[in-house]
């Protein structure tokens, strides 16, 4: 039997301040988890939702010195950008913390002291990478050389960005610190770790028998990790920047920043909830459920259980971790580094009052069980064809005509007809499935079952052609829009969760206010509010997720308000100045690929005898006359003057000379080549040719003048 529980905690990954978060971070986690939160507060469900900023580890200091400023800097001016983009998206945590604030430096230090005097880590000396010259341990990300794989002479002591390769220091050729310079040298140091192979009986149980119902994905992962056999792992690091190591003889040293981060989610609550905190995670009453990323797996579901395990203190487990797969941009990766992504504080400048639009493609093309695309084609294609053909299409008729034939009143119902009965009998199988769909985490199925509703109030008001009727039989006109009308408070509440804003417009449109319960999003408001709610009379009706599916949401003579379009068209070239960013960065980035590519140079070929050389003869040349071979593009044939005779040459340099750059040139030839027939001409010879690794040439020419024939060699 499933479990009741009374209250629920959301918790969402909490992102790095290194950058502004993106597509990729919105589909995978955010929008996701707001849906969930939303449709629970709809329901009257005691929900708490809680994020914040990630703000220590190595990429945020390797930012600051990018930037030559200090690590709070960067996390300062990074916490602003994201919180502020969730807010403009509807996203809207009840508290959305920093993991550099006192409290959590607190919690986090006593949350490592309690389990250091309690013996549950074990310590191990290791040689790590030391800078002699800068006097600091270095981490991986801080040695740079050249990667062994493709040659990309940037690549980090633990990845290359070029081409993927996870590395680690050891495999980069001609390592050296970022910081200074100086080749790194091994030195001992001593760290603190949780001997993860400890809990790995109790994980097993925990998940593996007890949470077959997670998602495929986060059960496997979780599987193989369990089945590879876990390793003691490091808690602390010889850093400068995070929560100091609370333990005598650390100096230097502060905590891991996947020790500290999860322990931010607690910290947070603290924050909000100075006094009632406790109940939200040491009650097995409270549903905790983690919305992360595939990459953040084996931290929720191994590490920071194992370290809530070892701490006690009843904290709890959560009973959900539904992590999503990876959003890829164009056909791409998302990169950071590259640039090559979409930003949730530039969508929000770009494209003002289109939050929904965002909210809508990245749940209908949510990345659940596998990777997944998004392109600006389809996000255009899924606005147009979908929220203003078929969602707002549908709602601006209804609510137009019942304005244009009975004054913007709600029209009685009357007698239904078996089309009229059969059409909201489907709402209530819709909500049924919607709610399964949600509460198994299944937004994308859930958004389909909200769209459905739409397509089939769409069908039955075409089907039903009420603008006709208006002439001859007004009763039958003001049922088939009592039908439609409903529909469209149907429609107000399921959209909810997905479109937030769309769904007050819809409600002001209505002329109706949420109920009570399921009243604004967030249960402490936090700052600026979310969507703001203004009414166009003080007493309109409420309406609330109970009625999803009901025949009689607006009452008989419910004045509406005005009619607004819901949505609107977006045109080509607001697109097409989206993908003329990517294309720029694309062109960019091939460039400096190509001219990388260039610099590499391929192995020498097998050893050779000064006999074998000999047997070639390589001569100076002058050309004498250039055409191009007719019906090639790649093909010049050149009259040349070898000392020795005129002779032709058939060279496959069209692409890089025309025949004017190549005339009266002198060149190098190999001139006892065996003679060959191209394209029907006799070529004799062989022109020399420099070729760079990415496929382009030049020809070799002497430096200064000499005379044709001279001998080469
Ligand atoms: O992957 C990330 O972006 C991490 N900053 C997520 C941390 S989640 C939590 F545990 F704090
Ligand atoms: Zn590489």
């Amino acid at each position: 039997m499933e479990k009741k529980f009374k209250r629920t905690l959301v918790t969402c990954a909490l992102p790095y301040a290194n950058g502004p978060v993106h597509i990729g971070h919105l589909a995978g986690v955010y929008v996701p988890a707001d849906i969930y939160v939303r449709y629970l507060r709809l329901r009257g469900e005691d929900v708490l939702y809680v994020c914040g900023s990630d703000e220590h580890g190595v990429p945020i200091t390797i930012k600051a010195r990018q930037q030559g400023c200090s690590p709070q800097d960067i996390v300062d001016k990074y916490h602003k950008i994201i919180a502020d983009s969730f807010k403009a998206l509807g996203i809207n945590f009840d508290i959305y913390g920093r993991t550099s604030s006192k409290i959590h430096e607190k919690n986090a230090s006593e949350f490592f002291r309690k389990l250091y005097d309690e013996g549950k880590f074990v310590t191990q000396e290791s040689e790590q990478y030391y800078d002699p010259e800068a006097k600091t341990f270095l981490a991986d990300r801080y040695i740079v050389g050249t990667c062994p794989k493709c040659g990309n002479e940037n690549a980090y002591g633990d990845q290359c960005e070029k081409c993927g390769s996870t590395l680690s220091p050891e495999e980069l050729i001609n390592p050296h610190s970022k910081l200074s310079g100086a080749a790194p040298i091994k030195k001992k140091t001593t760290h603190w770790y949780l001997p993860l192979q400890d809990y790995e009986p109790w994980l097993r149980e925990w998940i593996l028998e007890g949470h077959k119902e997670w998602r495929s994905n986060v059960y496997g992962q979780v599987k193989s990790w369990l089945d590879g056999g876990l390793q003691p792992r490091a808690v602390t690091r010889d850093l400068d920047w995070g929560v100091p190591v609370p333990v005598e003889g650390a100096e230097g040293k502060v905590l891991y920043v996947w020790f500290d981060a999860p322990i931010g989610y607690i910290s947070n609550t603290q924050e909000l909830l100075p006094n009632d905190w406790e109940k939200w995670w040491k009650s097995p009453d409270t549903k905790l459920v983690h919305f992360i990323g595939k990459d953040n797996i084996v931290f929720h579901c191994i590490v920071f259980p194992s370290m809530l395990k070892a701490y006690g203190d009843g904290y709890i487990l959560p009973e959900n971790v539904p992590a999503n797969e990876f959003l890829n941009l164009e056909g791409d990766k998302i990169s950071t580094s590259r640039g090559w992504a979409v930003w949730a504080h530039e969508y929000v400048q770009d494209f003002p009052g289109k939050e929904d639009v965002l909210r809508y493609v990245l749940t209908a093309n949510a990345p659940e069980t596998k990777d997944n695309d998004f392109s600006w084609k389809e996000f255009q294609t899924r606005n147009n064809s979908e929220l203003v053909a078929i969602f707002g299409n549908f709602v601006n008729r209804a609510v137009v005509l019942t304005h244009k034939y009975f004054e913007g009143k709600v029209p009685a119902a009357g007698e239904l007809t078996d089309v009229d009965r059969e059409t909201l009998a489907e709402i209530p199988a819709l909500r049924e499935s919607l709610e399964k769909n949600i509460e198994n985490y299944r937004f994308r199925e859930a958004l389909k079952d909200a769209m459905q509703i739409a397509r089939v109030g769409n069908k039955y008001i075409s089907d039903s052609e009420p603008w006709k009727l208006a002439k001859t039989d007004l009763a039958r006109t003001g049922t088939i829009l009592n039908v439609c009308l409903q529909l469209c408070a149907d429609l107000a509440i399921a959209f909810e969760p997905f479109t937030p804003f769309a769904c007050e417009r819809l409600r002001k449109m209505l002329n109706v206010q949420p109920s009570a319960k399921s009243k604004g999003p967030g249960r402490v408001p936090q700052g600026e509010p979310g969507p703001g709610i203004a009414f166009p009379t003080a007493n309109a009706p409420t309406i609330d997720w109970e009625q999803l599916g009901a025949s009689d949401i607006l009452p008989e003579g419910h004045q509406l308000g005005e009619a607004e379009l819901l949505f609107a068209k977006i045109e080509d070239d607001v697109i097409q100045k989206q993908l003329d960013r990517l294309a720029a960065i694309r062109a960019e980035k091939e460039a400096e690929a190509k001219a990388e590519l260039a610099k590499q140079v391929t192995p020498q070929k097998e050893e050779c005898t000064f006999e074998d050389f000999e047997k070639m003869d390589i001569r100076t040349a002058t050309v004498l006359e250039a055409e191009r071979v007719p019906k090639t593009d790649k093909l010049l044939k050149l009259t040349i003057d070898t000392g020795i005779d005129k002779r032709v040459i058939v060279s496959g340099i069209a692409e890089y000379y025309s025949p004017e750059d190549m005339l009266g040139k002198q060149i190098c030839i190999l001139a006892n080549l065996k003679p060959r027939v191209i394209k029907g001409i006799e070529s004799k010879g062989m022109i020399l040719m420099a070729k760079q690794n990415d496929g382009t040439m030049r020809f070799i020419t002497p430096q200064e003048a000499v005379c044709n024939g001279a001998q080469v060699g």
